[in-house]
């Protein structure tokens, strides 16, 4: 038996929520490794609508859930959050949510600082369209060694130690931006006031999934985000902060390369970003409008527009490289119901040259043109459909062709938002 590591493939919101959610069943426990509540995993139950950001989507599933050393953690969101899917009838208690001791924290200073930024670069064109909710600035504080994490909110003196060493780093950052500094006793206060809320939930998350490996359970990895958002490996700097690869998933959770086991990308049928950022296969036309409408493609954290296009089958093939993809689950096939032909980006034109990959630098991502290749679309509808031979010739084809461009079999297929609207080609728990 195989762990699961569930990353999204694209720009993020591919459907990694209705995916983990459904394999939740077959894991033992759920953990998230990266990214914090900038992510937005949307589950729907027999027609109920669950919105998770920062809670791996286990919880729903009554799942040992945990948040991992990777992830950065608002105390405050979480608290809110937990009370939000606990007032939707899920039970959520330390039994069955950990948060390891070593993750660090979002401060009320990141966001305000996040949004800062974003003000400020928006006058010079350079916006990158964060979800404003301090993920890059809580991450910089943690690579730059000032963070505080899960397990000072335990210690008072801890806490007012760190949070000078935080005002000598961010007073004068927010002078630049017209910010008011640090109010460290204001700060202090609201910490302590979080702290008994989140302690009960504090382990060390690393020693947790040893034990669960040991006795032979099934961890199934969350990632949140997607390939082209990772900070190595995306469209930068039109990036999260995070590596969102599958290879974090050791990393940020604790747990060695050898325990992640398979990888399985989640990919949309189509392509969708939000935020700024280069994006070859946009489409402004009426067939955009059609992905963006019948597709609901709304951020569920920031409400914004996604951007939507074709199947960029360039990019796929590239994140099956830089994760080591073993399959994927395709998502949203329905939404391309009625569309009369279908394209797929096969190569890139950039300054006269065909390229297979998309290079690094940002100007080429720019610049490049998508070279399509047309397949016939279909009429009937695929929304609902529980079995592969259930689906019409003409989506069969589409799904095929996806498989031979991008290297990598569908293990999983998925026809509506609901959880049981999946076909499960070949189990990934099997290897
Ligand atoms: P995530 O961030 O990767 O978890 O994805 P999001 O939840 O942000 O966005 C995916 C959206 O598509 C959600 O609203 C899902 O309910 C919905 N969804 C997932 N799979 C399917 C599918 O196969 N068909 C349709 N029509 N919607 C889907
Ligand atoms: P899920 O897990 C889609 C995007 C933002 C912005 C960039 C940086 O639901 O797939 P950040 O706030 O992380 O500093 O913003 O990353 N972004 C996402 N886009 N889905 C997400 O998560 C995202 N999380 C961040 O829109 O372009
Ligand atoms: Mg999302």
């Amino acid at each position: 038996m195989a762990n699961v590591a569930v990353v999204g493939a694209q720009w993020g919101d591919e459907g990694k929520g209705k995916i983990v959610d459904w394999l939740s069943n077959r894991a033992d426990v759920v953990v998230r490794f990266q990214g914090g509540h900038n992510a937005g995993h949307t589950l729907v139950v027999d027609g109920r609508v669950y919105k998770l950001a920062l809670l791996p989507s286990g919880v729903v599933q009554g799942k040992p859930s945990i948040i991992g050393n990777g992830v950065v953690v608002d105390p405050w969101h979480l608290v809110g959050e937990i009370e939000k899917i606990e007032a939707q009838g899920v039970s959520i208690t330390p039994d069955l949510l950990t948060i390891a001791d070593n993750a660090c924290l979002i401060l009320p200073i990141h966001p305000e600082l996040d949004v800062a930024r974003e003000a400020a670069a928006s006058g010079r064109g350079a916006r990158i369209g964060t979800t404003g909710r301090g993920i890059g600035p809580a991450y910089e504080d943690k690579v730059g060694r000032r963070a505080i994490r899960v397990c000072d909110l335990a210690s008072e003196a801890d806490l007012k130690t760190k949070i000078e060493r935080l005002r000598s780093h961010h007073d004068p950052l927010r002078a630049g931006l017209g910010l008011a500094p640090i109010d460290p006793d204001a700060l202090l206060a609201q910490l302590l006031e979080i702290a008994p809320k989140v302690l009960p939930f504090v382990k060390p998350a690393w020693r947790v999934l040893d034990q669960a490996q040991r006795a032979g359970k099934r961890i199934l990895f969350e990632g949140a985000q997607g390939a082209f958002l990772d900070v190595d490996h995306g469209t930068y700097p039109y990036v999260t902060s995070s590596n969102t690869v599958a290879g974090q998933a050791a990393a940020g959770s604790g747990l060695g390369p050898r325990g992640v086991g398979y990888v399985l990308g989640i990919v949309k049928a189509y392509t969708t970003r939000v935020g700024e950022g280069p994006f070859a296969c946009e489409l402004t036309d009426a067939v955009g409008e059609h992905l963006a409408t019948v597709g609901r493609e709304v951020g569920v954290n920031t409400g914004r527009a996604r951007r939507c296009g074709w199947f960029d089958a360039v990019l796929v093939r590239q994140s099956v490289a830089i994760n080591g993809i073993d399959g994927i689950a395709l998502t949203k096939l329905d939404v391309l119901d009625g569309l009369e032909t279908l394209k797929i980006c096969v190569g890139y034109r950039i300054g006269g040259e065909i390229f297979d990959y998309l290079p690094s630098s940002l100007n080429d991502q720019a610049a490049a043109e998508p070279v399509f290749e047309e397949l016939e679309g279909w009429t009937e509808s695929t929304g609902s459909v529980r079995s592969f031979k259930d689906l019409n010739a003409n989506a069969v084809k589409y799904v095929r062709r996806i498989e031979e461009l991008i290297g990598a079999p569908v293990a999983l297929l998925s026809t509506s938002p609901e959880r049981d609207d999946t076909i499960l080609m070949r189990d990934p728990f099997l290897g």
